[in-house]
């Protein structure tokens, strides 16, 4: 189907907020023709036409056009097995925008769809070449911290679930599968160890039927623990991440990646008390500079494109897709085993 010498052509599906931010980054790559847009939406077409896109009149016009190469796939949730089974189908090869799958048994069915037509398929994970992960990722392997002990993950907002399709369970809403997904992906990325336990709660403070955030705690079997927190009524920033190491700490702030390391140093002297509400106490108080060391966050590069350059090779061939789907599988069952564990208030141990 594709052409190695030639761009991949694609067909942006769904074209709202990420399909158009998919279509502002595609512009400009060498490595892509975009072809146009298919939405359900004529108001969308008509958007699409005015930046100069094609408008696809329905999905199988898609399908039936032979210099179509691929398709990104930018609907609510619900839709990506529907489009991922039609497109599969008609040999094209496919992004599909994460959540894959509102279950791990429907990504199933995709990847069974994409082998037996033997098209392409990966997930968009695109969180793994945040620079604010990578930091905590190059953090933790240069050893500075010693031996890692606890990573805490949290995305906060104050705005409430977005409108829409995001509200609604039978479309996929809800922040698990909204954030969830690419906070538990990146912590998979931190280590290979199996997690050994898991639990979850979700929070409904904002009265809506999908969950508006949740608190996941999970240890791996190798001993590091993991907090990943999601809220949307939290009108204060929190740090983005916090870690433990056996010989320190490290915070990275916010997206732009502020933040600090500080790691202990042998010290033997006096540590002062200092008054805390209506008491005083040692435990608590800062450490002094002769305690502890600290150190500025690494400058991290990344290639914000390297998701897209990686799935044209793929197309072509090349390379393997590097989000793989057995990866976007284990964190689909992953999310469902926080979901059992919120409803039956369960610590789960198994296959995780
Ligand atoms: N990877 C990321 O960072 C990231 C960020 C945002 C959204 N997303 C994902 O992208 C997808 C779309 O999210 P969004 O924020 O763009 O939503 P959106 O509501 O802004 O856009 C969805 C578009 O799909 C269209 N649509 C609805 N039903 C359709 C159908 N049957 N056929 C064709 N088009 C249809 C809608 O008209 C709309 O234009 C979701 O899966 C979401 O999780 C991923």
């Amino acid at each position: 189907m594709v052409d190695t010498a030639d761009k991949v052509r694609l067909v942006i599906v769904g074209y709202g907020g990420m399909g158009g931010h998919h279509s502002e980054r595609l512009k400009n790559n060498s490595l892509y023709t975009i072809k146009g847009v298919y939405d359900i939406d004529p108001a969308r077409g008509e958007a699409a036409r005015k930046n100069g896109l094609k408008a696809y009149a329905s999905y199988e016009e898609v399908c039936a056009d032979k210099t179509v190469d691929a398709v990104l796939i930018a609907t609510p949730n619900d839709l990506h097995p529907f489009y991922v089974g039609i497109f599969a189908a008609a040999g094209k090869n496919i992004v599909c925008e994460k959540p894959a799958a509102n279950t791990s048994a429907e990504f199933e069915g995709m990847i069974a769809a994409a082998e037996k037509h033997k098209t392409v398929l990966t997930v968009h994970q695109n969180r793994r070449w945040d620079k604010d992960f990578i930091t905590v990722r190059r953090v933790m392997d240069s050893g500075i911290l010693g031996k890692a002990l606890r990573v805490e993950s949290r995305v906060t907002g104050g705005n409430g679930i977005p409108g829409g399709w995001r509200k609604l369970k039978k479309h996929g809403g809800g922040m698990m599968l909204d954030w969830g997904v690419h906070l538990i992906d990146q912590l998979c990325r931190l280590t290979s160890s199996p997690i050994g336990r898991l639990y979850c709660d979700y929070s409904y403070r904002q009265g809506h039927e999908c969950e508006d955030g949740f608190e996941l705690e999970m240890t791996f079997k190798n001993g590091l623990s993991a907090h990943v927190t999601v809220t949307t009524d939290s009108y204060l920033p929190q740090p983005r991440w916090f870690l433990y190491g056996q010989k320190g700490s490290a915070t990275v702030t916010d997206w732009d990646c502020r933040g600090r390391i500080a790691v202990k140093r042998e010290y033997d002297g006096e540590i002062k008390g200092i008054a805390a509400g209506n008491g005083f106490t040692k435990t608590m108080a800062d450490l002094p500079d002769a305690a502890v060391a600290g150190y500025d966050l690494p400058d991290v590069e990344t290639d914000y494109d390297r998701f897209y350059n990686n799935f044209a090779a793929a197309c072509a061939r090349r390379e393997q897709s590097e989000v793989k789907n057995a990866e976007v599988l284990r964190v689909l069952k992953i999310m469902e085993a926080a979901k059992r564990s919120f409803e039956e208030r369960a610590v789960i141990c198994e296959g995780l």
